[in-house]
């Protein structure tokens, strides 16, 4: 602070200033405003790359190479290269990857398929459609992600796929899932929507990208996501050429080549303009996963001596993407944070707050409350922070006052 400044007071978008000079107060006050906080500062992010968005854009535009342009196959080739992976299939979205991946695995209905039911509906919801049964594994009470000896428990001989889910950010413990998947001949697809540019060491050292290790991997790029486009997109990932060859053909009606449809397929593309998108904001993807994770351990610091809330927890064998900061309340009435935190215009959510297997969607699983304990337990007690690539110091700080503030107020904390 200036001398002769003083800051009298504070309110929670507004600093207001005294200014002296010898003892003559001389303004009474200057206003300083915090940007307003999002759960998602879209806006900020493409503020910094203006420029390069813009000329991408109207490249496209100009070229008129609307759908299956060369900037879907400068994407693909550059996205291949980022993830070393053999073949990138980009895609319409997310939940279109993983149905694509199932349908190239020639999967007939009634086979099994097994998946946490602590994930967004996509991942199960695609099993559903293509009338496959989903078979839900509870998951790792500290990682939140699927539990490689609950999986293999599940294992019958109608299985014919494992999704793990990369939630949060976080990779799912690979190399077990894969080696269960390798003893039962069965596929493994990854669900990286929520994990992309987080990387998975296995035991000899090597590392490999979220995405790149099983069978298939699945990824999304909706605008929120760590690679976000304009609107809707996604991406399939596979080092197996024939798989690939299988996977280009369902996702362009079934097509081997012009006006031949040798197998029943869907209608699925990224569009040029998000590819166009998409090859900028890849360049920056590595520091996006850095500024995320800036912003967890600011996060941290505050919380990690916090009664009643439990900082999320870091894996050995994968680095965090920090798609979401999600803390786990224990103890702590969820309903009272969260309202406080809109009073506080600090924007809180809830991922996910019902289980999948207990959506009316999946009631013809017969699946009871009780059934997946950890992953009951663990969706009645997650809150997830604002997580982007904008989060300022000064917006982070009066997240973190705001929480401790509501913590310390005892009466309405602990229940
Ligand atoms: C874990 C997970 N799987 C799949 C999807 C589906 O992706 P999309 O919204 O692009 O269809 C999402 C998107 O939110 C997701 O978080």
């Amino acid at each position: 602070m200036l001398p002769g400044v003083k800051n009298c007071c504070k309110f929670n978008y507004i600093r207001v200033l005294k200014i002296t000079v010898g003892n003559v107060p001389l303004l009474i006050h200057s206003i300083k405003k915090m940007k307003k906080i999002q759960l998602v500062d879209l806006n900020g992010q493409y503020e910094k790359i203006k420029d390069e968005i813009d000329a991408a854009i109207l490249n496209v535009v100009r070229s008129s190479a609307f759908i299956n342009g060369p900037e879907v196959a400068a994407f693909q080739k550059d996205l291949e290269k980022y993830l070393e992976v053999q073949n990138v299939i980009p895609c319409a979205n997310g939940t279109d990857a993983l149905q694509i991946a199932l349908m190239a695995l020639d999967v007939k209905p009634g086979d099994e398929v097994i998946t946490p039911s602590f994930t967004y509906i996509a991942t199960a919801e695609v099993i559903a459609l293509l009338h496959l049964k989903p078979v839900f594994a509870d998951v790792d009470p500290d990682t939140f992600t699927i539990k490689p000896g609950e999986v293999e428990k599940l294992i019958s001989a109608n299985t014919k796929a494992i999704i793990p889910v990369h939630l949060y950010g976080l990779c799912a413990d690979m190399e077990p899932i894969l080696k269960i998947a390798e003893k039962n001949n069965i596929a493994v697809i990854e669900d990286a929507a929520q994990a992309l540019g987080s990387v998975y060491t296995f035991s000899d050292g090597t590392k490999k990208k979220a995405g790149t290790m099983g069978t298939i991997g699945c990824t999304s790029f909706f605008p929120s996501k760590n690679l976000g486009a304009f609107g809707d997109g996604g991406a399939i990932f596979t080092n197996d050429d024939s798989l690939a060859k299988k996977i280009r053909m369902v996702s362009n009606h079934g097509q081997s080549e012009k006006y031949i449809h040798d197998i029943i397929g869907v209608n699925s593309r990224l569009d040029s303009i998000q590819a166009a998108i998409l090859r900028i904001k890849l360049k920056y993807l590595d520091q996006y996963v850095s500024a995320r994770n800036n912003a967890a351990a600011y996060y941290d610091k505050a919380f990690i001596n916090l009664r009643g809330f439990q900082i999320p927890a870091r894996f050995e064998k994968s680095n965090h993407g920090f798609h979401q900061y999600t803390l786990k309340l224990n103890g702590v009435n969820r309903n009272d944070l969260l309202k406080y935190c809109e009073q506080k215009g600090i924007p809180a959510n809830v991922y996910y707050p019902i289980p999948i297997h207990l959506q009316n969607g999946f009631k013809n699983l017969d699946q009871r409350q009780g059934d997946l304990s950890v992953t009951e337990d663990l969706m009645e007690k997650v809150i997830s922070l604002p997580m982007h690539t904008e989060l300022s110091e000064d917006q982070l700080k009066y997240i973190c006052d705001s929480i401790v503030e509501f913590s310390e107020k005892k009466s309405t904390v602990f229940v």
